[in-house]
């Protein structure tokens, strides 16, 4: 995820676009740039860093251009560097492009301009685009980008100016957003609107196909025909702050919401076409170390250290080694046994705990090879780990995790089906199929999203209990662990997981009337012991909401209340058991009237022991 900004009219444009890169930072904050057009030609400057690396970089500058673009990177192609942080620029330097989204098959446009010449200066993907524009420049830089695009693949929120036709931005978008914003003898593109608010509330909205020829009096739209279209004008009736968490009332609740979007990404290019093999590229081992693996390590925090036990159940079913799960924070201190037979496994969304990267380097200095599962590019973790498995959740804002966690989930699955593939534990055939439900999951997590009412109601009844219980077996059990962290850490209501079977050996004591409890019996195997487990808690009164999966109507007989999570193989249900327990947690907090984004005493990154 990146944020894109553009800027024609009649004052300076740099200000413009760093103040709207401002309000699009949340899209992205690992490097950012501008190129503007003036009288002397194009100038461009890019930094690493947040954006006031920029600003440092620009201030004391004569600013008199009054077109340019800008952009503020979230890395997917390429380190964050000056070097790889847009704008990019064509062969000859006349043209500069930002880009938001991914070109899929820029390896090969790449080669493919080489042979004819170009000079490739960074790591992106989006470099090809610029020097596509030039070799398709014939005196109209909207035909040119025109051509562009139809030699794309992938997804794409472009914007190009060129020396040659000095006053217009030439932009297109496909899958990803991009919006006109419409002033007064100016005119602006933006990512997202509240990179416009200060200027303007009167926008296009685009479709996707649509390219936009924007000049300081004037905005032509052609659609994906090449046909010039009409736009209705859209009013913006929503603040600034609004507007910035996409309509939504909070950060984590449009985290919640990008899931769907967040799994298919993280999915993107690592199936194979055919659908029978798992691609990690990014996992250098030779197929005699992953032989050589005798046993398993995972190591991580909080919410990751809870994917990291899904990952357990995963790995030691599919890949039948033995594998240890501990918190970073007690691994670097217990003089683990870990040699160079042991795989060591640190999840981490930022990839700069401390405790982690502290385990990551006692692992390594132990013999072991580190793969990190990690959501930011460049990030500590990354930079030490000898394998990186990167989840595509964008930036989450949110201190309460919730996209981090389901792509960490998948990067859990694609790593143990890997592993049985190279190490053939698991049958073609049942690789095949998990991996076939796993194409459709954020198809089905979209389904369990659309089904929000009754979560929301059993919120608003029971957002004044002071306990609550989350029981489940296997990995329901993992899952547990991470719905009563959820609902902790935002509504402040105390709540503890337990492994069902568990609970008569002591905590059945705390269940009492009308206490909540949490009941996940999605895994079949283990649902007639969830059903015996639900009626011992039942048996003293408590208010039992099950979640199951759908067809297993049984559990109604037991449960106050069922929700039920699209069919899929069992293996992969906390991807979808964990969405309607983050969104629990969000209303139950919300209710309570808790600061759902900053809850008390959190951190989004936890960079101190
Ligand atoms: C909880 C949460 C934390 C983090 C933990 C590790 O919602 O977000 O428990 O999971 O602090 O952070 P990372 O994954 O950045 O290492």
């Amino acid at each position: 995820m990146c944020g894109v900004v553009g800027y024609v009219g009649s004052r300076p444009a740099t200000p413009i676009i760093l103040e709207g890169l401002k309000k699009l930072e949340y899209r992205g904050y690992d490097s950012s740039g501008v190129a503007v057009l003036d009288q002397d030609g194009l100038k461009v400057e890019k930094k690493v860093g947040r954006l006031a690396e920029l600003e440092k970089a620009l201030s004391g500058r004569e600013l008199h251009a009054t077109i340019g673009i800008g952009h503020t990177r979230w890395a997917t192609h390429g380190r964050p560097s000056d070097i790889n942080a847009h704008p990019h620029t064509s062969n000859d330097g006349k043209i500069a492009v930002v880009h938001n989204g991914i070109i899929e098959n820029y390896l090969q446009l790449r080669e493919w301009l080489s042979s004819m010449g170009h000079v490739f200066k960074s790591e992106t993907d989006t470099e090809v685009i610029p020097h596509l524009i030039e070799y398709f420049y014939k005196g109209d830089l909207v035909e040119a980008v025109q051509k562009t695009v139809s030699h794309l693949e992938g997804s794409y929120a472009i914007m190009a100016i060129s020396v040659d036709q000095p006053g217009r931005i030439v932009a297109v978008r496909q899958d990803m957003p991009l919006v006109v914003g419409l002033g007064q003898g100016e005119n602006l593109l933006a990512s997202d609107i509240p990179a416009l608010l200060k200027h303007t509330r009167r926008c296009y909205l685009l479709n996707d196909g649509d390219v936009v020829e924007l000049k300081a009096d004037q905005v032509i739209i052609r659609d994906v025909t090449g046909q010039v279209v009409e736009k209705e004008i859209f009013e913006v009736t929503w603040d600034a702050e609004e507007a910035e968490k996409g309509g939504y009332d909070h950060f984590m609740l449009k985290e919640i919401h990008e899931q769907p979007r967040a799994l298919r990404d993280t999915l993107k290019g690592r199936i194979s076409h055919a659908g029978d093999k798992v691609i990690l590229d990014e996992i250098k081992m030779t197929p005699e170390q992953i032989k050589g693996i005798k046993r398993i390590m995972i190591t991580a925090c909080g919410t990751a250290y809870h994917a990291g036990l899904v990952g357990k159940y995963v790995i030691e079913q599919l890949v039948r080694l033995p594998v240890e799960v501990d918190i970073a924070s007690e691994f670097r201190y217990r003089d683990p046994i870990i040699d160079k037979d042991t795989l060591v496994v640190v999840v981490s969304q930022s990839g700069e705990t401390a405790d982690t990267l502290a385990a990551l380097r006692e692992a390594r200095r132990r013999g072991a090879r580190v793969v990190a599962v990690t959501n930011v590019i460049a990030s500590s973790v990354a930079r030490e780990a000898d394998d990186i498995i990167y989840t595509w959740a964008g930036p989450e804002i949110s201190v309460a995790s919730t996209k981090a966690y389901t792509t960490q989930l998948v990067a859990m699955y694609l790593l143990a089906l890997y592993l049985a593939q190279e190490r053939n534990t698991l049958a073609a055939g049942n690789i095949k199929e998990i991996l076939g439900e796993l194409k459709s999951i954020y198809a089905k997590a979209q389904e369990v999203l659309d089904n929000v009412e009754p979560i929301k109601e059993f919120a608003k009844q029971y957002h004044k209990a002071e306990d609550t219980f989350f029981i489940g077996r296997g990995l329901d059990y993992a899952v547990a662990l991470e719905g009563s962290l959820k609902l902790k850490e935002i509504s402040y209501i105390h709540a503890e997981a337990y492994a069902a079977g568990e609970l008569k050996h002591g905590t059945l004591a705390l269940i009492v009337e009308n206490i909540p409890v949490i009941a996940l019996a999605t895994q079949q195997s283990l649902f007639e012991k969830m059903v015996s487990n639900i009626k011992e808690v039942k048996a003293r009164d408590a208010s039992v909401i099950a979640l199951a999966m759908a067809g297993h109507t049984e559990v109604e007989k037991v449960a106050d209340q069922v929700l039920y999570i699209p069919k899929t193989h069992q293996v992969l249900a906390p991807i979808l058991t964990v969405i309607p327990l983050q969104l629990l947690a969000y209303y139950m907090a919300v209710y309570r009237g808790c600061d759902v984004d900053k809850p008390r005493n959190l951190a989004k990154s936890v960079t101190v022991e």
